[in-house]
């Protein structure tokens, strides 16, 4: 039986969550600059996402910049946003082939003015797509997601159109820059690194964590379809004891 035959199908997550880590040390370790990591990425990145919505994954959010990442050198930057410009203006019709609509977190308004509008034009045009929603974490971090949405908050709270004993879980989530999007159930990261560096802290709550030492250029469907097999082997108990999970798994069915 192969690794995706093992999966069971009714117990997929809805929403996968990776952080792609581990380009700059694939290249070094193949002699190369930085970037050479970066461009074998975008292969990882099109067999995770292949995989994913042939799963039936509804939703894969893979983390492509964060806020800090403006600290790295210029040059890096430079040709991590050319690498942008040119994946999106690529892979578009594949999207649109396979159904995929593509969305953003992050404020893509500080991204170069070329590599923006590309992501506008693709969001724009695969808007309607069903099948799986593939979103881009693009100068993005979790603090300044919250910060935003405390301020949009307040404000709301100031003008009198929400009331301050209205803020709950749901209220709060409906203002960050998830909204509408369901918590993960399932976060990757690659490369060895177990942190998780200012990513969807609010909505991995309760997300099951996994992760490899795989280098992210070398991530492929086999690894995704291993990450999620070990998923279907947790046991979800959100504050419960693992009796009552049992039994109300039995009662279930
Ligand atoms: C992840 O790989 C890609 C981005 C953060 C843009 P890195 O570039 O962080 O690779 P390492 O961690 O230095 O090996
Ligand atoms: C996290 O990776 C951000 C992305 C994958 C885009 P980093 O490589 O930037 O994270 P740290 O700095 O090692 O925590
Ligand atoms: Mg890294």
């Amino acid at each position: 039986m192969s690794t995706k035959e093992k999966i069971n199908v009714s117990l997929l997550p809805e929403h996968v969550a990776i952080i792609m880590d581990g380009n700059g040390r694939w290249a070094t370790s193949h002699g190369r600059p930085r970037i050479f990591g970066h461009k074998n990425g975008v292969t990882a990145v099109r067999e995770v996402t292949e995989a994913a919505a042939e799963l039936g994954i509804k939703y894969l959010t893979l983390y492509a910049f964060s806020t800090e990442n403006w600290s790295r050198p210029r040059v890096e930057i430079d040709a991590l946003m050319g690498l942008l410009l040119e994946t999106v203006g690529n892979q578009l019709s594949t999207l649109q082939k396979n159904n995929i609509r593509l969305q953003t977190i992050g404020d893509i308004e500080q991204l170069p003015p070329k590599t923006k509008k590309a992501l506008e034009n693709a969001i724009l045009q695969t808007k309607d797509n069903t099948r799986m929603c593939l979103i881009l974490a693009l100068n993005y971090s979790s603090r300044w997601e919250i910060v935003e949405a405390v301020k949009h908050i307040s404000h709301k709270v100031k003008a009198g159109i929400l009331k301050e004993e209205d803020i709950n879980d749901e209220i709060f989530s409906a203002h960050l820059t998830t909204a509408n999007i369901p918590d993960p159930e399932l976060m990757i990261r690659t490369s060895g690194e177990y942190r998780i560096s200012n990513y969807l802290l609010w909505q991995s709550a309760y997300t099951e964590l996994y992760f490899t030492n795989v280098l992210w250029p070398d991530f492929r469907k086999e690894d995704f379809y291993n990450a999620i097999l070990d998923y279907q082997g947790r046991e979800r108990r959100f504050g419960k004891t693992g009796e009552q999970v049992a039994k109300k798994t039995i009662t279930s069915i």
